[in-house]
């Protein structure tokens, strides 16, 4: 055993520092398997002082930390690359009562979102925030990559659900702001500026959320339609006709077929369709009888599924859900998020499309409607680099975003300045500066190097 390892033990106990070679590869591998690097050891503390413990320990012997909750990120943010320190946050998943005057909870970093949700729902309310990774992704790095997901729309992102946080420096020190104030008018936003930090600022260890009314009432349907413009014309109709709109998904023929392949589940429909939207609602009274009434005098859905009690909605949405793991099964996928305006979209589809053939690989496209927010997941790209390249790009061209809700990671940052002014930049590098004097947490990620 080395120093650093036992020096780490006497603040979280032997038990919770790995060095086992089998046990750490769970943590060193991202989700895709694209991003992987070697840990010089896992730590896996239990609260926030053992977290600060750690945290003096690694400064004091200079080795950098990777903050890491459940490992399901995708731009590479939350794994290791060169022999830093893992810093587990899974143990701190505390649930911290609701408070139902102020509809909101306190919950550790670790908690995962699943947990969140049934712990709200068991006091009659909802988490605004949902996404597909729900049983392993933690509150801690939802919060650190802004992490968006299927009810955007409605809800906002992370950062509208963030109303405190406790966060530990490298130098041991906490800033705790945790009363969830929902007026407070007092300078600077800290918690805030956590908020899609991925890890470079400080570690999260407990978090503030708001929690947002359970509808009563919850219908989603799959249209079938001919194009991503006419997939824009119907969210249109429905945002402004049917109550309680809370998701609007899109995905393709190919993306469809090769879920329903990989998982052995039927299509929404017998006759296959070019462009499926799904949509989502939840309101006080049934969403249905006004939902049928907008598609009833529409002549672009060409068929539609309709569901309304739990089990035929999850199905509906299996299809969705479903395209992560399916892409997985064909090879490890270049996975490129990301958001352009919404007049913009279906010319910047045309563009991708174009730009994938062009480099002989294969597209498989889905994502989130409502925020104009493409996952382009792409399969056997032989220069990854220049793809990539030529996409963020186009992204930039048409005043989009390079990482709509994944984060920057090691992924993208790169080409952060295609997206962020010198102004900007420079007053990124003086915040993490200011938090992280010596440059220990997550080096690599969000700022190129
Ligand atoms: C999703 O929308 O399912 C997630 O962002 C994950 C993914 O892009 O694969
Ligand atoms: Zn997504």
């Amino acid at each position: 055993v080395d120093e650093l390892s036992s020096r780490l033990a006497r603040v979280v106990g032997p038990d919770q520092v790995i060095t086992d070679r089998a046990v750490l590869a769970g943590y060193e591998t991202d989700w895709t398997g694209r991003f992987a690097g070697r840990a010089r050891l896992v730590v896996r503390p239990a609260d926030r002082d053992e977290v600060a413990g750690v945290l003096l320990v690694c400064r004091d012997a200079r080795v950098a930390v990777v903050p890491q909750g459940g490992n399901t990120g995708l731009v590479g943010g939350g794994v290791p690359r060169d022999g830093e320190v893992v810093l587990s946050l899974r143990r701190l998943d505390r649930l911290g009562p609701v408070d139902p005057i102020a509809g909101q909870v306190t919950v550790g970093a670790g908690a995962t979102l699943a947990a969140v949700r049934r712990h709200a729902a068991a006091a009659g309310l909802d988490f605004g925030v949902d996404l597909a990774a729900r049983e392993s992704a933690t509150i801690g790095g939802m919060v650190n990559t802004n992490a968006g997901g299927i009810r955007v729309l409605r809800w906002g992102s992370m950062r509208a659900q963030v109303v405190g946080a406790e966060a530990v420096l490298t130098d041991g020190r906490v800033l705790r702001r945790l009363a969830g104030l929902p007026k407070d008018s007092t300078g600077y936003d800290l918690v805030g500026t956590l908020v899609g930090s991925e890890g470079t600022l400080a570690v999260l260890t407990a978090v503030r959320l708001r929690l947002v009314p359970r509808p009563r009432r919850q219908v989603t349907a799959t249209l079938a339609v001919a194009d991503t413009v006419a997939a824009q014309r119907v969210l249109a109709s429905v945002r402004a006709g049917v109550p309680g709109l809370t998701s609007a998904e899109i995905f393709y023929a190919d993306g469809l077929r090769i879920v329903c392949d990989t998982q052995s589940i039927a299509p929404p429909f017998r006759t296959s369709y070019t462009t499926y939207l799904l949509v989502d609602f939840g309101a006080e009274d049934d969403p249905t009888p006004a939902l049928a009434a907008a598609l009833a005098s529409r002549d672009d859905v060409l068929d539609s599924a309709i569901a309304t009690d739990e089990a035929a909605r999850r199905t509906l949405w299996a299809h969705r859900d479903g395209h992560t793991e399916a892409v997985n099964t064909l090879g490890v996928p270049l996975k490129l998020d990301v958001g352009v305006p919404a007049p913009a979209l279906a010319e910047f589809e045309h563009e991708l499309r174009a730009i994938v053939e062009v480099a002989g690989a294969r597209l498989v496209l889905f994502g989130h409607l409502a925020e104009g927010n493409f996952h382009a997941n792409v399969i056997g790209a032989h220069d990854p680099d220049t793809l990539t390249d030529a996409v963020m790009r186009a992204v930039a061209r048409y005043g989009g975003t390079i990482s709509a809700e994944h984060g920057v990671g090691v992924a993208k940052a790169r080409w952060l300045p295609l997206v962020r002014s010198p102004v900007e930049l420079e007053l990124m590098a003086a915040t993490k500066r200011a938090w992280d004097p010596d440059g220990l947490l997550n080096p690599g990620v969000l700022l190129p190097r």
